[in-house]
C-alpha cells in the first residue's frame, strides 16, 4: 500500500472489498440436476435465480440444467411454461429476449419416477451425452422433493454412477443440495443425515436456509464484528435484551397440508429464526471461511438453554389465528383454510424467550416471535441498550426514557436505525426518543438479488459458508423438539387464538410483561 493509499478511505475500502471478492473461487462448468422439477420452487425461485446469474455473467458460460420430474413433458413444453413462469416471478423484467436464447439452449427435462432405477440410467446417459468432461463431472443435484426421497435418490445416482462419495478421484465434484424441512424432529433430521451421507461426504451435502443468503442476513457478521463502537456494546454489560421478529402478512393459503404438519415453530423458528440468532449472538469465528463460522453457529446454538416442559409454559407462547382483516382484506381463521382439520391444534404464531447460557450473554433474554396472518410483514432484530440511570430526568420527565436501541431491519425496507435520545429545541429540558437510519436502497441502489441467486452460485463454487451443517441442523431440531415436549398434546387455550390482522395472542404481551419489558412493533419506514 503507497502512502497515499494509506490515508485515502476510498482506496483501502476498494482494496478490501477487493480482496474479499479475489478469495471466491472461480466457478467451473457444471451441470445442475433438479429433482422435484414441475413443483413450486423450480418456477417460482431456482429458474428465475438461474437466469439472473446468466444474465449477470455469474455463471460459467458451460452449463445445463436438467429438470427431472414425473409429468411427461418434452424440453420444448417445459421450456415454454418455465418462461411463463419467468414472466411473472422475474425480479427484473422484461426478461432479456437474448439472454433467455441463450439460457433456454441450456435447459432439458428428464421424464422419470424417483423410484425407478431406470430413470436414472437414462438420466445418465442424458448427461453423458453433453460429451464435455466438465459437464459429466461436475454435477449439482438439487433436491426440492419430500424429504422422505432424499435418500433415495441419493442413492440411485450413486449407483447410476453420477455421484462418488471418494475425494479426490479426479472426476470434478458432485454435491447435493437439500430443501427444507430438514426432518421433522432430532430423530428423522438424523435418520435423513445418516441415509445422505452412505452416499455423499458431509462436504458434499449443502442443506439450504434461505434466510443466509439474504443480503441483510449475511451483513450481520460483518455489522458487528467490523464497527467497533458495537463491538464493545455487544454483550451481557451494555444489552439489556434483544428482539428478534418475523412476521408475515400473508396466511397459510394453499399450503394447509404442509403446515398441518409443520406449524410455526418448525417452519419458521427451527431453521431461520435461530441461524438468526445464532449470528446475533456468536463468538468472533477465526476467520471469514465456512467451517470456523459453522463451529461458532453450533456452539452458541449448543449453549441455548434448555427448556423443561415447565419452563416452556413459562417461556414460549404459541398462537392461532382466526378470521379477521388484514390490510382491509377480509381472511379465514386457520381451522377454515384448505386441508386444515377443523378442530387443529397447529401453531400458526410463536413467541419465545430463550437464554444464552455462555460467558457474553448469561441473563440476557432473547425474544423470538414469527406469526402469519399480522398487520406487516417484516423480519427485523432489534439490540435494546441497557438504560442509564433515570436519577437525572426524573424531575423533569414522568417516565422513564426509552433506552437506546438499534434495529437491523431485515426485510423489506432493508436497514439499520439507531434510536436514541434527544433535547428538544426550547427553553424546557424536554427529551424524546429520535433516531439515525441507513437505508441499504439510499447507499447501495436498489440492488437485492433474490437469496436463491446467492445461494445456488455458492454452492456451485464449493462455498458451504451459507449452509446449514449436520450439527448445527441436528443441534436446532434438539431445542425446538424441547418445546414441543412442553406442550405435548395440550389443545391451545383461548388466550392464545388471535384475530388475523392484528400482533398476536395475549400471551404473546404477557410472556415479557412478567419481564417488565414489551415488543416493538415493527414500522413502516421509509
Ligand atoms: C419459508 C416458510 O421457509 O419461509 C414460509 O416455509 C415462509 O412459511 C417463508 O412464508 C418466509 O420467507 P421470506 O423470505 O418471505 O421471509
Amino acid at each position: 500500500m503507497n502512502q497515499n493509499q494509506s490515508h485515502n478511505g476510498g482506496a483501502n475500502q476498494e482494496a478490501c472489498a477487493q480482496s474479499l471478492g479475489e478469495t471466491r473461487k472461480p466457478i467451473e462448468p457444471c451441470s445442475i440436476v433438479i429433482f422435484g422439477a414441475s413443483g413450486d420452487l423450480t418456477s417460482r425461485k431456482l429458474i428465475p435465480a438461474l437466469y439472473h446469474l446468466v444474465k449477470e455473467k455469474q455463471m460459467s458460460p458451460d452449463y445445463r440444467i436438467i429438470g427431472f420430474a414425473r409429468r411427461e413433458k418434452s424440453d420444448e413444453s417445459w421450456r415454454q411454461e418455465l418462461r411463463e413462469a419467468l414472466d411473472q416471478f422475474s425480479r427484473t423484467k422484461p426478461i432479456d429476449e437474448a439472454v433467455w436464447k441463450e439460457f433456454s439452449k441450456r435447459i432439458f427435462y428428464c421424464q422419470g419416477d424417483i423410484n425407478d432405477p431406470a430413470a436414472y440410467q437414462k438420466l445418465e446417459k442424458q448427461i453423458t451425452g453433453f460429451g464435455n468432461e466438465p459437464l459429466r463431472n461436475n454435477i449439482l443435484f438439487y433436491l426440492a422433493t419430500l424429504p422422505s426421497q432424499f435418500g433415495q435418490v441419493a442413492e440411485q445416482v450413486h449407483k447410476a454412477g453420477l455421484l462418488q462419495k471418494e475425494n479426490g478421484n479426479g472426476k470434478g465434484w458432485q454435491r447435493i443440495v437439500v430443501e427444507k424441512p430438514f426432518g421433522h424432529d432430532l430423530q428423522s433430521a438424523r435418520g435423513l443425515n445418516a441415509e445422505l451421507l452412505r452416499f455423499a461426504r458431509e462436504d458434499q451435502v449443502f442443506r439450504i436456509d434461505h434466510y443466509l443468503g439474504k443480503e441483510t442476513v449475511q451483513n450481520i457478521l460483518m455489522f458487528r464484528f467490523s464497527n467497533s463502537i458495537f463491538e464493545r456494546l455487544w454483550n451481557r454489560d451494555c444489552i439489556d435484551h434483544v428482539q428478534i421478529t418475523v412476521t408475515e402478512q400473508l396466511g397459510v393459503g394453499q399450503r394447509g397440508g404442509y403446515y398441518e404438519e409443520s406449524g410455526a415453530l418448525r417452519d419458521m423458528v427451527q431453521n431461520h429464526m435461530l441461524q438468526v440468532l445464532a449470528l446475533v449472538a456468536l463468538e468472533p469465528p477465526v476467520s471469514l471461511e465456512a467451517e470456523p463460522i459453522r463451529d461458532e453457529k453450533v456452539k452458541l446454538l449448543k449453549s441455548i438453554r434448555t427448556l423443561r416442559p415447565e419452563d416452556v409454559a413459562k417461556q414460549v407462547v404459541r398462537g392461532q389465528y382466526f378470521a379477521g382483516t388484514v390490510n382491509g382484506e377480509q381472511r379465514p381463521g386457520y381451522r377454515q383454510e384448505p386441508k386444515v382439520a377443523p378442530n387443529s391444534n397447529v401453531e400458526t404464531y410463536v413467541a419465545a424467550e430463550l437464554f444464552v447460557d455462555n460467558w457474553r450473554w448469561a441473563g440476557v433474554p432473547f425474544f423470538l416471535r414469527t406469526g402469519k396472518n399480522l398487520p406487516l410483514s417484516a423480519s427485523e432484530v432489534r439490540i435494546q441498550f441497557r438504560p442509564t440511570p433515570h436519577v437525572l430526568f426524573a424531575a423533569h420527565c414522568g417516565h422513564p426514557l426509552d433506552p437506546n436501541s438499534l434495529t437491523l431491519r431485515l426485510q423489506p425496507n432493508e436497514g439499520i436505525t439507531l434510536h436514541f435520545n434527544g433535547k428538544v429545541p426550547g427553553t424546557s429540558l424536554q427529551v424524546r426518543p429520535v433516531r439515525m437510519h441507513f437505508s441499504y436502497d439510499s447507499e447501495f441502489g436498489a440492488y437485492t438479488p433474490e437469496a436463491y441467486e446467492r445461494l445456488l452460485l455458492d454452492a456451485m463454487i464449493g462455498d458451504a459458508t451459507l449452509f446449514i451443517r449436520r450439527d448445527e441442523v441436528e443441534t436446532a431440531w434438539g431445542i425446538v423438539d424441547s418445546i414441543r415436549a412442553g406442550w405435548n398434546t395440550k389443545p391451545l387455550s383461548n388466550r392464545e387464538f388471535y384475530a388475523a390482522g392484528t400482533w398476536g395472542p395475549v400471551a404473546a404481551d404477557d410472556l415479557l410483561g412478567q419481564s417488565g419489558h414489551a415488543w416493538r412493533e415493527p414500522v413502516v419506514v421509509k
